[in-house]
């Protein structure tokens, strides 16, 4: 085994389990599994984590409405998330629930040391109540002045609660904004950020006692933990801070949180005062990505409108839906969905482009090579192109990948699979086949062609392991393991033994499957 070229610690945002999660949130933790998938094969220890963000009003609510406690609500749609995962083939290292006994603890623990930092005191927190629905709402929340759940009126109220003081690492913050341009990307959102510290920043209430699905207040009964603390907490508990901290000193300060733009002010304004307010050192990057819409605006269970990836999956396989996924969005930008957006994709890039090759490719050394590779011999036209796209589109992948530019680090293979199958054309080997004279160099294009398809292999297993393997099955050498560096050399292919498999995508026909779809809903 090499050794490790480092630690990677990413994560991507614990997920609510109101309802079950829809394409929209599936969206990161494809990008946090491609990521993680990519480091591990080019050479990092990687620490992947994800869960699910259980405590808190609302999800207390959903509870009493369906009649029945929190924590089987949430038990049961949280077996429905993994379940999801599990599907997606999600590789993530570890799986947080905010309810399980290691993370309520270490929240109360972070509690008392913010605490005893002199960072909490008690005051009165002020909201808006509306009494039949026993919920506190902020200003904003209220919908034309009523309650948003009901309807009904609802009055100024004050409860104790209590506080973290925000306000006094607002000079710090800014700090950390002016001078590492790195904390947070994009630029506009780090911009943003910076507007809003400097507008002055007030104290945040912590904690809450008009509910008590939470983690209770160590300090005081009858107090729960706004969901905020205990939700951010997680990059860190779930590592075994503070009592256990092997893992965290190996992995902590995460290299990445991978997070939703309207989540990037929780992690980079609470989150980091929260660590500094402890001595911890600060996440060195967190990334705010943008929204999956439809055409009608955004995904939502209320307006009935979410896109079930489970159902996706079922239909196209979840390469397809992953490679669409990290083809068809920029990251950082909000990306229209569509079902026909996706059915081209799939057409375009995965069934044309990339299964035909494989497929001409295997058909014609079946057909002219008894399905022995040959050996190259001639050299002739486009073998130099053909040879240096190949070697060197593994470090233009990295390149992206190190931007986050999933979309690109995509196309950049697609852009080897088009020289590839205009190797073919350049060469005609239906052609050199037809007469003894060609043989020498006919053998040399289909091997060419395959040690091709071999390097493509290796660049897609991080994104579409599954594709990688049927592939690399098709070309003899399925099975063997796929090492990131031998995308950098071309000629390793042996005397394989290559045999027609599967098609690995067919061809949609869109009109009926947007149909299918269309019926579906
Ligand atoms: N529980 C909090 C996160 C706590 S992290 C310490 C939360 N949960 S969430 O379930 O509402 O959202 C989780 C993530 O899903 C967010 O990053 C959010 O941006 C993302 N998405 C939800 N809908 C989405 C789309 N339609 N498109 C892309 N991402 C979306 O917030």
């Amino acid at each position: 085994m090499p050794k490790p070229k480092g630690t990677y610690y990413i994560t991507t945002p614990i997920y609510y389990p109101s309802s079950n999660l829809h394409i929209g949130h599936t969206y990161c933790t494809v990008m946090a599994d491609a990521m993680a998938r990519f480091k591990r094969m080019t050479g990092y220890e990687v620490m992947f984590l994800t869960g699910t963000d259980e405590h808190g009003q609302k999800i207390q609510e959903i509870a009493e409405k369906k009649g029945v406690s929190p924590k089987q609500h949430v038990d049961e749609v949280v077996g429905g998330i993994i379940e999801l995962w599990k599907t997606m083939e999600i590789s993530y290292d570890d799986f947080i629930r905010t309810t399980e006994d290691r993370h309520r603890r270490r929240v109360q623990e972070i509690f008392v040391k913010i605490n005893e930092k002199g960072d909490i005191y008690k005051g009165e927190y002020e909201g808006w109540y509306c009494t039949p629905c026993e919920s506190f709402w902020t200003e904003k929340q209220l919908d034309g002045g009523k309650c948003p759940d009901c309807g009904r009126e609802v009055k100024l109220t004050k409860e104790p609660a209590y506080f973290f003081r925000l306000s006094k690492y607002q000079d710090k913050l800014t700090e950390l904004f002016e001078n590492n341009r790195e904390f947070l990307q994009p630029d506009s959102r780090r911009n943003e950020m910076l507007q809003f510290v400097k507008q002055g920043l007030d104290d945040l209430c912590i904690s809450r006692s008009s509910f008590d699905w939470g983690i209770p207040v160590p300090v005081e009964e009858g107090q729960v933990i706004y969901v905020w603390l205990d939700a951010l907490s997680n990059y860190i508990t779930a590592l075994g801070w503070p009592e256990e901290t092997e893992k965290y000193e190996k992995y902590w300060p995460a290299d990445v949180h991978l997070v939703g733009k309207e989540i990037v002010r929780f992690h980079t304004v609470i989150w980091p005062a929260m660590l500094m307010s402890m001595g911890l050192p600060l996440p060195k990057k967190v990334l705010g990505h943008g929204w999956l819409l439809l055409e009608g605006g955004k995904m939502s269970k209320s307006k009935g409108n979410v896109v079930d990836p489970a159902k996706l999956i079922a239909r196209y396989g979840v390469d397809a839906l992953k490679y669409f996924l990290l083809r068809e969005y920029s990251f950082g930008m909000d990306g229209v969905y569509t079902n026909e957006v996706m059915l081209t994709r799939i057409n375009a890039d995965l069934a044309n482009d990339l299964g035909n090759l494989l497929s001409r490719t295997v058909s014609m050394i079946e057909k002219y090579s008894g399905g022995t590779l040959p050996q190259p011999s001639v050299g002739g036209e486009g073998d130099a192109a053909l040879t240096e796209a190949a070697v060197s589109a593994a470090a233009k992948v990295e390149a992206h990948m190190d931007r986050f530019a999933f979309n690109h680090a995509m196309e950049e293979i697609w852009s080897l699979v088009a020289r590839t199958n205009k190797y073919i054309d350049e060469n005609s080997p239906w052609a050199l086949a037809k007469d003894e004279s060609g043989k020498g160099r006919l053998d040399t294009v289909l091997y060419n062609l395959a040690e091709s398809l071999r390097i493509i292999s290796v660049l897609i297993m991080p994104f579409m392991h599954h594709t990688a393997e049927e592939i690399r099955s098709q070309l003899g050498i399925g099975g063997q393991e796929a090492l990131w560096g031998d995308a950098m050399e071309f000629g390793l292919l042996g005397q394989a033994e290559v045999k027609k498999g599967p098609l690995l995508f067919p061809r949609l026909d869109v009109a009926k499957e947007l149909e299918e779809l269309e019926a579906m809903k």
